[in-house]
């Protein structure tokens, strides 16, 4: 039912967060009904606007008597249109109040399934297009919004160029074990973009410095607290880049992208309950890095042994992780566990040259980079021994074939970040609508 009852007002339409812009003023708010409450001749509705929590006041008089009536009818999320006078109170949730002179319920709300006792994961889950409007998940979904536009002032500021890379692609990236497949009409298969890299380096001969920031997918048949079948990630690639600039460009990224949220959003993490005393420490880096080797020697000194050239596996992550107060930068992989299109260390052509950065507090890879192999047969004999068909990539063998230069980037996944930052189990509360094994819905 909605009501059509909405009258012009001549009061200013504002929001939670500018009311204190606006005291002392009668103003206009539009929202939803976070909390009820009733003593004696007053009525109080804590409401929300997405923009923060103010709690309404109704005393029985100084409102239309059909107005005073309507409170009995409002339920939890019920939407509504409240004009009033702010009123500065350091007691009330957010610090103003608002003197009510006129409600206008706009739809009266069934009886809301989440009520505020603790319910099970799955639940929420379930009722994720609901969950979202919970003030931790809202301080969530503001952190990602500020991670994503500090990636792209990042990038726009240092001359790189953004790319939409495709997401229909006719060939795998990153392995062909969590490939997705669909199909394309009478062509045959496509597959999910896994990665962006190969078209961004395509368009890195083309205009330098550039990065692309989608969606990608991955078949993955794991189910772990990082691991989503969709995510997001934002990846750079840079003509004349050698691993030593990849570093340095991926740990610029971080630490802006922790700056920025720490400046910005504070308040949300206080919601959240994340201590900010870690991300500062982080944020001011430098972060350290570690070779593969050393990181074996220092797993080995934790009691995990991993046989040199296997990649390490969340747990290992997690260990070496929690050995550092800021993310560290972990380099030359064993080529056996990485990429095909890894450029080999000249140094100890079994190594790549490569990185992953962990992030610390047991948080693990955010960050996967490598320096590419510029040289054609050295390609053509990686595509071979990665028993990937030719023909799909011939427009990559391409780009070594016309000034072929050194050249390298990185990607970083958002939610990975995002639930860093947010201090969060699991990165399915990371992203809105989050994609995992065993979930499609809502
Ligand atoms: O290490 P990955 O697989 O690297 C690439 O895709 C490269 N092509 C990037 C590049 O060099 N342009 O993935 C990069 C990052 C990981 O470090 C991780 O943060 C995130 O993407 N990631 C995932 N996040 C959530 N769920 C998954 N299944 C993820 N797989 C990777
Ligand atoms: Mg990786």
């Amino acid at each position: 039912m909605t009501e059509n009852r909405k009258q012009k007002t001549e009061n200013h339409l504002t929001t939670i967060a500018a009311l204190g812009s606006h005291v002392g003023q009668v103003v206009t708010l539009q929202g939803w009904v976070y909390h009820l409450r009733s003593s004696g001749k007053v009525r109080f509705i804590v409401v929300r606007d997405g923009t923060g929590l103010a709690q309404a006041v109704l005393v029985k008089g100084r409102v239309p008597e059909e107005d005073f009536e309507n409170f009995g009818r409002l339920t939890l999320e019920s939407s509504l249109i409240l004009d009033g006078q702010v009123r500065a109170d350091a007691r009330a949730p957010g610090g103003y109040e608002l003197e009510v002179t006129r409600l206008q319920p706009v739809h009266i709300a069934q009886e809301y399934p989440i009520a505020p006792k603790e319910h099970g994961v799955g639940f929420l889950l379930d009722h994720r297009h609901l969950w979202l409007r919970s003030p931790r998940q809202q301080a969530i979904l503001r952190v990602r919004d500020e991670v994503s536009r500090a990636c792209r002032d990042y990038f726009h500021d240092r001359g790189f160029v953004l790319i939409d890379t495709p997401i229909l692609t006719p060939t795998a990236c990153e392995g062909t074990t969590n490939l997705f497949e669909t199909n394309y009409l009478d062509r045959g298969k496509a597959y999910l973009s896994q990665s962006g890299q190969l078209y961004l380096e395509a368009a890195a001969m083309a205009l330098g410095k550039v990065y692309c920031f989608g969606p990608t997918f991955r078949a993955e048949k794991s189910k772990t607290r990082r691991h989503l079948m969709e995510f997001w990630m934002v990846e750079a690639e840079a003509a004349f880049y050698a691993l030593g600039e990849v570093m340095v460009l991926a740990e610029g990224l971080v630490r802006f992208i922790i700056q920025r949220v720490l400046e910005h959003r504070g308040a949300d993490l206080e919601t959240l309950e994340r201590d900010p005393g870690p991300l500062k420490t982080a944020g001011a880096g430098p972060f350290p890095r570690i070779s593969y080797s050393e990181a074996l020697q220092r797993l080995q000194s934790q009691g995990l042994e991993v046989p040199w050239g296997e990649d390490f596996g969340g747990d290992e992550e997690t260990v070496l992780s929690r050995m550092f107060d800021r993310p560290v930068l972990v380099h030359r992989y064993p080529r056996s566990c990485k990429a095909f299109y890894m450029e080999a260390d000249p140094e100890d052509p079994r190594l790549a040259l490569c990185v992953d950065m962990l992030a610390p507090e047991g948080y693990g890879e955010i960050v996967g980079g490598s320096q590419r192999v510029a040289d054609l047969d050295v390609l053509l004999n990686r595509v071979a021994e990665h028993h990937l068909p030719p023909e799909p990539l011939e427009w990559y063998l391409d780009l070594r074939r016309y000034g072929s230069v050194p050249h390298g980037g990185f990607g970083l996944g958002i939610e990975r970040v995002v639930a860093w930052l947010c201090g969060l189990h699991h990165v399915r509360e990371a992203i809105p609508f989050p994609r995992l094994l065993d979930r499609l819905y809502p």
